[in-house]
């Protein structure tokens, strides 16, 4: 990666575009979108991604080294779908789930109430990853699905993540990324364009938000440059795997 391509990194972004712009505008964007879709998250997840979120899901919880004895941080933790399978996947001894909008919170308590959490401890805190309000070294393993693509100042968001981390420790970043073959992301980038803004107006009649969502995921670096990003911020033994030829990536680092 070019010194150029690193300093475009440390810019704050509108995440919709990937072009420099104030902070603001994706936070509040951010603000409106999920808290509308908490309610219908979880549908339009399950049905926009024929299923196979549960397996990405997976691979996230695995990738983070967890044992019964592990603090998890849960960084832009939404409605909980990380938390919920790590616990029932791989169950810590204590799960901190924090999101920036405290209706997908919300919806991550009733799941709570409903048995989710297998009986892990879990607390809950409105956090945004830019700014986390924990100590240096607190964390064992962090663990952020489809967050970093939201969030305006990413690098700064990456070195918050690294200062928490106790050293030894991991963290596992699920998020869209970019398909390697050609005629794959061909086909990919027309599906993003069509159908994410019609389920977005099938699920919640709101589909501005979902073509944003479409257009977040064109504007997200590729995997070699968000890798270089996690190394940037710190990280070591910055590493990903490709699933579903590359729709979605889990890169792991190490502090
Ligand atoms: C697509 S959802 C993913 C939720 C959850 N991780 C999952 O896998 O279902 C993205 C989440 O990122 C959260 N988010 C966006 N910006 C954030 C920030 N600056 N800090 C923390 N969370 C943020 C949103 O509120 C939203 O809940």
């Amino acid at each position: 990666m070019s010194s150029e391509a690193q300093h475009a990194e440390e810019r704050v972004v509108d995440t919709a575009t990937g072009a420099e712009a104030p902070a603001e505008i994706s936070e509040e964007r951010v603000q409106h979108i999920f808290s509308n879709i908490a309610k219908q998250y979880a549908r339009f997840n399950a049905v926009s991604s024929f299923g196979l979120f549960k397996g990405w899901l997976r691979k996230t919880v695995d990738a983070a080294n967890l044992t019964p004895e592990s603090d998890l941080l849960d960084l832009a933790g939404g409605t909980g779908d990380v938390s919920y399978m790590a616990a029932s996947r791989r169950p810590p001894a204590h799960i901190q789930l924090t999101d920036f909008v405290p209706e997908m919170l919300d919806v991550a308590r009733e799941r709570e109430a409903a048995g989710a959490a297998c009986g892990v401890p879990i607390d809950f805190e409105v956090v945004d990853a830019q700014e986390i309000p924990y100590a240096d070294n607190s964390y064992d393993a962090v663990t952020m699905a489809y967050g970093i693509r939201n969030i305006p100042d990413r690098m700064k968001a990456l070195r918050e993540v690294h200062r928490v981390l106790k050293p030894g420790g991991t963290f596992a970043c699920l998020e869209f990324s970019t398909p390697p073959n050609a005629v794959w992301r061909f086909l990919y980038h027309i599906y993003l364009k069509v159908m994410i803004p019609f389920w977005g107006q099938v699920f919640t009649h709101d589909r501005p938000s979902f073509v944003y969502l479409a257009d977040s995921i064109r504007a997200f670096p590729d995997q070699e440059h968000y890798a270089q990003m996690l190394r940037d911020a710190g990280f070591s033994d910055v590493s990903w795997k490709n699933y579903a030829g590359g729709i979605v990536a889990v890169h792991t680092g190490h502090k």
